[in-house]
């Protein structure tokens, strides 16, 4: 399990910066693959700036390069998690998002989207989104 769990950081770390290349199609891809399964969604961003799908992937590479060090992602956690319980995100729409995000990996990456990478970059998804899921659960808890 430790072994698993260290390969799969080492494999976010080295494919990083190729995955950072082509961060603005990898976002555009995510948010076009998430509104063609749930149109309803849409609705959610109707007053959203310009550039989210940016933000968006930006956080998911953050996250994917600091994945040992998450301490150094805290604030930003807490800041995305309050934007989202404003937003009226619910826990139930991350699956809906990591399916997007995957298959635009998928088709961003194209032959060089191997098993192994596509695995640990599911990985990172799913980590960032269950610190996300349990930041919101708190708030959702503790305000009102
Ligand atoms: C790992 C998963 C996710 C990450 C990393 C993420 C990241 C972000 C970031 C960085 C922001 C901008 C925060 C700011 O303004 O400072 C944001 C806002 C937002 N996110 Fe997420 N998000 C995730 C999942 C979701 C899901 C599943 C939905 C709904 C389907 C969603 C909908 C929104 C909406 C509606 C906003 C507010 C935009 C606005 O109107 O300002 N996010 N998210």
């Amino acid at each position: 399990m430790l072994s698993g769990n260290i390969k799969i950081f080492e494999l976010l770390k080295r494919s990083y910066p190729e995955v950072k290349k082509h961060s603005v199609e990898l976002g555009d891809k995510t948010y076009a693959n998430m509104f063609t399964q749930h149109p309803e969604l849409k609705e959610l961003f109707k007053n959203t700036p310009p550039g989210q799908s940016q933000r968006l992937v930006d956080a998911i590479l953050f996250y994917c390069q600091e994945v040992e060090n998450y301490e150094l992602f805290y604030d930003r956690l807490d800041k995305i998690a309050h934007v989202h319980i404003q937003a009226g995100i619910k826990n139930e729409f991350y699956p809906y998002m990591k399916e997007a995000f995957v298959k635009a990996i998928k088709e961003v990456f194209k032959e060089k989207a191997t098993e192994e990478l596509v695995r640990a970059w599911t990985y990172g998804f799913d980590s960032l989104s269950n610190e996300l899921i349990h930041a919101e659960n708190l708030i959702r808890k503790y305000t009102n």
